[in-house]
C-alpha cells in the first residue's frame, strides 16, 4: 500500500472542521429544486421536527413515544426477555438459554440455538398462510414483470440447494454470487443458506480483478452467475467477467460455475462459452439433481451465513463475517419496526443485492417477516427520470427505501417526473447510505411523500448488519438530517479519542458500547484486523469510523467517515484501494485519493498523482488513469478528477497529508496545524495551479 493509516488525531482534526467542510450541506441550486424556504436551511441550524402522522401512528407496530422508550429500556435492562419475545416468529429448531456471551471483542448470540435461516424466510410462510402471497415482484429493465409467490420462491431455492449439493457443496463451503438484480440472486443467497454454505455476493458493478480478489480471499468453491444483466439497455457480460477472473491462479479454489440464462436471443452481445467440466447451466443442473436433498441444513446459531467485502481505511477490502441467528434476529426486528411492515405492504428497497442494504433489506429482513418485495433490474433514469415513479404507481409500492444520492438526482431532474405519477400508495419513505441534507429530506417528504409519509433516516453499516439509529416512524418525531435515536438493544455514545464522553452538541466519534445481535463477528481470515480496526482505537467499545454529534434531545447527527473511507454516491470506497489501483499503472509513481464535497454524490473522488520523470501530463493521460481505476475496481470507483502534481504534501516522517489535499480539492484555505508539513512549496504550487 502506498500510504499508511491516518492517525486518529488527524481524523479528529478533520471532524472538528466537519461543519465547515460542508458535507452535503451545500444547498441545492437547481431551480426546480425544493421550495424556497427549505433551501435555506443548513444541517447545524436545523430545528424543524415532524411528528408521526396520526393516521400512520394509529396502525403502527409502535405508535407512541412512550412505547418506544419502554421497549428500548427493556432491550437494555432485560435483553434476554426482549430478544426471546422478539425472535419468537423465527424458526429456531432448538431454542437458546443464553442470549449473549460476550468476551470482548467476540460476541455469541442465542448461544444454544440451532436453525436454518431459509426456513424463517420461506418455509414458515408457506406453511403459515402466505403460500400464495407474492414474495418477489421483479421488474426487468425492459419492463417485463415476473412475480414469485412464497411457495414458488421456496421451490426455486430447494431446486438450487439440490443442485449445489450435487456439486459437492457442504455446510461451511464458500460460494461466490456475481449476479445482477434478478430473482436468481435472491434464490442463490437463500439456497446457500439452506445448505449451510457461506455466500459472498460480489456487486455486479465490480470489475473482474475485484471479483478475483474476493474469490481468492474466501476460497470460494463455486461461483453462481448469469450470462448477462441489462443496464441502460446495454448488456453487462457477467459470465464473461467471471471467465476473466478465473484465469488467475489465485482463484484455483473454484471447481464449478453455475450460469443462469437471463438474456434472450435478442442480445447476442451476451453470448457465452461454457467451459467443459467446470460450467453448468443453472436449470439443467437443478433438473439433474432431482434426487439430491433439499432439506435445510440445521446449523448452530453462530454458523457463518455470509461474507461481504467492504472497504476499510487501509489495505484490501475486508471480508465482514455475519453469522446465522444473531444476524437474522437483527434484520427481522428492524424490518418489522423500522419499516413497520404488514401483510398488505408492497415494499421496495432500491439498493443492489451486492451491498449490505440489499442483503438485509431486500432479502433476509423483509422475507423473514413475510413481506412482498419489489426488485428492479435497471437504472433509475432508464429510459427516463420517471422510471422509479412509474414503478411505484404500477406495483402500488407502499414503502420506498432509497439513498440520498438518488433523491438529489431526482431533485435535479425536476418534480415534473414524480408529479406525473400517482404516488398515493406510498405510506413510508426511508433513506440510507450517507447523511441526507435537509433540503433533500424536505423534497422527499413534499414531492414524493406528498407530506403524508413519515421518513426514516436509517444509520448503519456493513459491519452492523442491521439498522442501529433511526426514528421509529409511528412513535418518534423526525428531524431532517438527523438519523435519530438508538434502535432497541443499541447503546451509542459520542466520545473523544481517549473514550471520554463528549457533551451534547459537540462533535466526536460515534461508538457503540455494547454488542448487538447482528454485529460482524470477525474479518474473514484476519481476526487481528477485526480487533484492531473496530476495538483497537478506543478501549472497550466498537468504533464506527464515523464522526457525529448528539443534540439536546438525544438525536444523533452523523457527519460522515472520519477515516480514509469515502462515500461516493452512497458507495463506500477506500482511498487505499484507489491509490493501489493508480500505482499499478506503469506511469504512476505515487498517488493520493481524497473526497471533495459534491452536490449530487455527497462526495466526489479526486486523485492527486505524481508520474514518472519525463512523462508529459496531458488531459488524455488523466482520462487514461481514471479509466484504469475503473477497470481495476469497477466503473463506480472511477475518479471524478485527476490532478497531476510533482510532489504530494507530506509530513517530515513521510506521511501524505490528505487533510491538506482535501482542502485543495475543495478549493478552500487550509487551517489547523501545518507545522509538520515538510515542504510548503508543494502546497503553494497545487494552489497556484487552481488559480
Ligand atoms: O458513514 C456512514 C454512512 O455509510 C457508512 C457505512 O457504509 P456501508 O458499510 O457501505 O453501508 C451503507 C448502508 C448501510 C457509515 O459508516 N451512512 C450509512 N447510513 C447513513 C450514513 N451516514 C449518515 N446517515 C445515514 N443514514
Amino acid at each position: 500500500m502506498p500510504n499508511g493509516p491516518k492517525p486518529l488525531s488527524d481524523a479528529l482534526e478533520t471532524l472538528s472542521k466537519g461543519a465547515r467542510s460542508g458535507l452535503n450541506r451545500a444547498p441545492m441550486t437547481s431551480p426546480k429544486a425544493p421550495s424556497a424556504g427549505s433551501a435555506l436551511s443548513s444541517l447545524l441550524k436545523e430545528h424543524r421536527r415532524f411528528s408521526p402522522p396520526a393516521a400512520f401512528a394509529e396502525r403502527a407496530h409502535v405508535g407512541l413515544r412512550e412505547e418506544y422508550e419502554k421497549l428500548y429500556r427493556e432491550s437494555l435492562e432485560s435483553p434476554e426477555a426482549f430478544w426471546r419475545r422478539e425472535t419468537r416468529d423465527l424458526v429456531f429448531r432448538r431454542s437458546f438459554t443464553t442470549a449473549l456471551e460476550w468476551v470482548l471483542p467476540h460476541a455469541r448470540w442465542f448461544v444454544e440455538a440451532e436453525l436454518n435461516v431459509s426456513e424463517s424466510c420461506l418455509d414458515r410462510h408457506v406453511s403459515g398462510g402466505r403460500k400464495n402471497k407474492a414474495a418477489l415482484i421483479w421488474e426487468a429493465e425492459t419492463g417485463e414483470v415476473v412475480t414469485l409467490t412464497y411457495a414458488q420462491l421456496l421451490r426455486e431455492v430447494e431446486a438450487l440447494s439440490r443442485g449445489l449439493r450435487s456439486l459437492g457443496v457442504v455446510a461451511g463451503d464458500r460460494v461466490a454470487i456475481y449476479m445482477g438484480m434478478h430473482p436468481g440472486a435472491v434464490v442463490a443467497m437463500l439456497a446457500c443458506a439452506r445448505v449451510g454454505a457461506v455466500h459472498t455476493v460480489v456487486f455486479g458493478g465490480f470489475a473482474p480483478e475485484a471479483l478475483r480478489d474476493r474469490i481468492a480471499d474466501c476460497g470460494a468453491k463455486v461461483v453462481l452467475t448469469q450470462d448477462g444483466a441489462l443496464r441502460r439497455g446495454k448488456v453487462v457480460p457477467l459470465k464473461r467477467m467471471v471467465d476473466e477472473a478465473l484465469t488467475s491462479p489465485a482463484t484455483s479454489s473454484v471447481e464449478h460455475v453455475v450460469v443462469l440464462r437471463r438474456l434472450a436471443a435478442e442480445h447476442p452481445e451476451g453470448a457465452i462459452t461454457m467451459v467443459a467440466n467446470r460450467d453448468h447451466d443453472w436449470n439443467t443442473l437443478c433438473e439433474q439433481a432431482r434426487e439430491a436433498s433439499s432439506a435445510p441444513a440445521v446449523v448452530p446459531a453462530e454458523h457463518p451465513l455470509f461474507i461481504l467485502y467492504t472497504s476499510g481505511s487501509t489495505g484490501r477490502p475486508k471480508g465482514v463475517l455475519h453469522t446465522s441467528a444473531g444476524y437474522l434476529a437483527g434484520v427481522h426486528v428492524t424490518s418489522k419496526y423500522v419499516f413497520d411492515l404488514r401483510d398488505d405492504d408492497v415494499y421496495w428497497c432500491t439498493a443492489d443485492v451486492g451491498w449490505v442494504t440489499g442483503h438485509s433489506y431486500i432479502v433476509y429482513g423483509p422475507l423473514s417477516v413475510g413481506a412482498t418485495c419489489v426488485l428492479y433490474e435497471g437504472a433509475p433514469n432508464f429510459p427516463d427520470w420517471g422510471r422509479f415513479w412509474k414503478l411505484v404507481e404500477r406495483h402500488g409500492v407502499t414503502i420506498l427505501y432509497t439513498a440520498p444520492t438518488a433523491i438529489r438526482a431526482f431533485m435535479r431532474a425536476g418534480r415534473e417526473w414524480p408529479d406525473g405519477h400517482d404516488l398515493s400508495s406510498l405510506r413510508l419513505l426511508g433513506s440510507v447510505g450517507e447523511p441526507i441534507n435537509p433540503e433533500a429530506w424536505i423534497w422527499y417528504r413534499e414531492v414524493i411523500g406528498r407530506e403524508r409519509c413519515p421518513i426514516v433516516d436509517t444509520w448503519w453499516q456493513t459491519e452492523t448488519g442491521s439498522i442501529l439509529l433511526v426514528t421509529l416512524p409511528g412513535a418518534v418525531d423526525a428531524k431532517p438530517g438527523s438519523t435519530g435515536l438508538p434502535f432497541f438493544g443499541v447503546e451509542p455514545d459520542i466520545v473523544d479519542k481517549t473514550g471520554a464522553p463528549i457533551a451534547n452538541g459537540a462533535g466526536g466519534l460515534l461508538v457503540l458500547k455494547r454488542p448487538w445481535p447482528s454485529m460482524l463477528r470477525t474479518v474473514w481470515g484476519d481476526d487481528e484486523r477485526f480487533r484492531r480496526q473496530y476495538f483497537g482505537e478506543i478501549e472497550g467499545v466498537y468504533f464506527t469510523g464515523d464522526g457525529a454529534r448528539r443534540d439536546e434531545d438525544g438525536y444523533y447527527w452523523v457527519v460522515g467517515r472520519i477515516d480514509d473511507v469515502l462515500n461516493v454516491a452512497g458507495h463506500r470506497i477506500g482511498t487505499a484501494e484507489i491509490e493501489s489501483a493508480l500505482v499499478s499503472h506503469p506511469l504512476v509513481v505515487e498517488a493520493a485519493a481524497v473526497g471533495r464535497p459534491d452536490e449530487l454524490k455527497g462526495q466526489a473522488l479526486v486523485v492527486f498523482v505524481t508520474v514518472r520523470q519525463g512523462v508529459t501530463v496531458t488531459p488524455p493521460l488523466a482520462e487514461e488513469l481514471a479509466e484504469h481505476v475503473g477497470q481495476c475496481l469497477g466503473k463506480f470507483a472511477k475518479p471524478d478528477a485527476v490532478r497531476f502534481t510533482d510532489a504530494l504534501p507530506k509530513t517530515r516522517s513521510g506521511k501524505i497529508m490528505r487533510r491538506l489535499l482535501k482542502d485543495v480539492a475543495a478549493g478552500r484555505e487550509s487551517t489547523g496545524d501545518m507545522s509538520t508539513l515538510e515542504d510548503f512549496s508543494v502546497l503553494a504550487r497545487l494552489r497556484a495551479e487552481e488559480e
